[in-house]
């Protein structure tokens, strides 16, 4: 059985990691092939509410091998604290579960800094980054500078590189920047080399072991991390992340051929969010923001997994994901917390949008145009009463099947599963 391959179709958190989930109890492998740590993705199992940065939400399958593919980038302090807190909740997570290539590249204290001081230097302007050092660690990828995941197999050297990664870190600080030394070099360096010696075991050729996997007709799942619109190339440059989270970035992220790729998974919100800087043309502000976004007391309230940031909320934008459902070739559509809607008398969904007077229905590449798109809205009718218990596709509200079935029109996608909630029960396949 051939690849499938999980991808955000709007700015990331669309609910990944639960419909990952959710895949992952029918595959052998689960991997990640972009981003790092800048991932923030929620698997609630029963009572227990797991948050993972890197590692695949398929390991709290048991028969599920984990891969962080070549196309990341690894925090090691980040990677080892994630296998402990797993262990914490019962998950552990042994070398025969977990493998990282050795061609993924290690973000340093250096890379963290950068970020920090790169979007300060920014000002309004910022990107509003997770100040994980993603950025920086890519740009030292793509300048052959990078140090690669397989330096962790010798501590020592490992120690060394880091070492030297930071004192460089520190000239731009200075030269470029004005900014302080990055502080406690010492430690950060030890606590880098006593991370190396944790995951040594875990390293593993993983291009080798996809393909593998798939020759012998196992089941790969690729989870992607971010989303469609914050892809470096295809997204809102420059409110983007680094990396290619889209089809594309699968296939060069993990090293195999499209030849095995069957299913083509977009993840998505019943509305839009949004969290850093960036055009947002179906932005609400406001009391219905407020709504969309909900006050912070259930764990599902639109605030960051990885930073705690309020997140930016809106109508649908169909003109958004009919562009990802094109770059991406998604052959289904899974729609999240629907349950949301709920309660709403009228819906929204952007269908297209007024661009200095002119009637736009594909995203423009120039952001700054974006940013003065005025959405040309449908509305439909709303449903009352919670859906959050509904188990088929025919509890739901008429209403509901309603606003289902024109977005499921007007993307050209069929629409796979619906998430009335956050819970694994909580998905009403279709
Ligand atoms: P990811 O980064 O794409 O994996 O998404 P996040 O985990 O960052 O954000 C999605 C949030 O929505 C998490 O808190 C999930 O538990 C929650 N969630 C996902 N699907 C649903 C749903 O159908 N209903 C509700 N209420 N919450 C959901
Ligand atoms: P998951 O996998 C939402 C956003 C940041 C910022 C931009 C660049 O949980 O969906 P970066 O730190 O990557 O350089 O930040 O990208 N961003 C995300 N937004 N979900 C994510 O991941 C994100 N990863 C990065 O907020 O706007
Ligand atoms: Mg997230």
């Amino acid at each position: 059985m051939p690849a499938t391959i999980l991808v955000g179709a709007q700015w990331g958190d669309e609910g990944k990691g639960r419909i990952a989930d959710k895949l992952a109890a029918e595959a052998d492998i689960v991997a990640r092939f972009a981003g790092g740590d800048n991932a923030g993705h929620t698997v609630r199992v029963g009572e227990h509410t797991f948050k993972l940065h890197l590692i695949p939400s398929g390991i709290l399958h048991e028969g599920v091998t984990c891969v962080l593919g070549a196309g990341t980038v690894i925090n090691p302090i980040t990677l080892v604290s994630e296998i402990d807190y797993l262990a914490q909740g019962g998950v552990v997570v042994t070398p025969e579960r977990l493998a990282v290539d050795p061609r993924a590249h290690i973000i340093t204290p250096a890379h963290i800094a950068l970020d920090g001081a790169g979007e300060r230097a920014l000002g309004k302007n910022a990107i509003g980054t997770t100040n994980r050092g993603i950025g920086p660690a890519y740009a030292s990828k793509a300048a052959r500078t990078g140090i690669r995941a397989g330096g962790l197999r010798d501590p020592e050297q490992f120690g060394d590189q880091i070492e030297q990664a930071i004192a460089e870190g520190n000239r731009t600080l200075s030269a470029i920047y004005a900014q302080p030394q990055i502080e406690d070099a010492a430690g950060k360096t030890a606590s880098y080399v006593d991370a190396a010696r944790r995951l040594a075991p875990y390293l593993r050729d993983c291009a080798a072991l996809v393909q593998d996997a798939l020759e012998e007709g196992k089941r790969v799942l690729c989870e992607g991390a971010q989303g469609t619109l914050l892809d470096l190339d295809h997204g809102q440059y420059p409110f983007v992340t680094s990396s290619s989270p889209t089809v594309g970035g699968a296939l060069t992220g993990l090293g195999f051929g499209p030849r095995y790729v069957t299913r083509i998974v977009g993840a998505a919100k019943a509305f839009s969010t949004r969290v850093g800087g960036g055009p947002f043309p179906t932005e609400l502000f406001g009391t219905l923001g407020d709504r969309l976004r909900g006050t912070g007391e259930n764990p599902w309230d639109e605030y960051g997994t990885t930073t705690g940031r309020p997140r930016r909320c809106g109508w649908l934008d169909m003109v958004l994901m009919r562009y990802a459902a094109r770059l991406n070739g998604f052959t289904e559509l899974i729609l999240n917390k629907l349950d949301i809607l709920s309660g709403l008398p009228e819906l929204a969904i952007a269908v297209a949008y007024q661009i200095d007077g002119k009637r736009v229905t594909t995203m423009p590449y120039d952001w700054q145009l974006l940013n003065h798109a005025e959405p040309i809205y449908e509305t439909l009718p709303g449903w009352s009463g919670s859906i959050m218990d509904a188990k088929t596709w025919d509890q739901l509200p008429a209403n509901a099947c309603t606003y289902l079935d024109r977005v499921e029109k007007l993307i050209g996608v069929p629409i796979s599963a619906v998430g009335v909630g956050p819970a694994r029960e909580q998905m009403i396949t279709r």
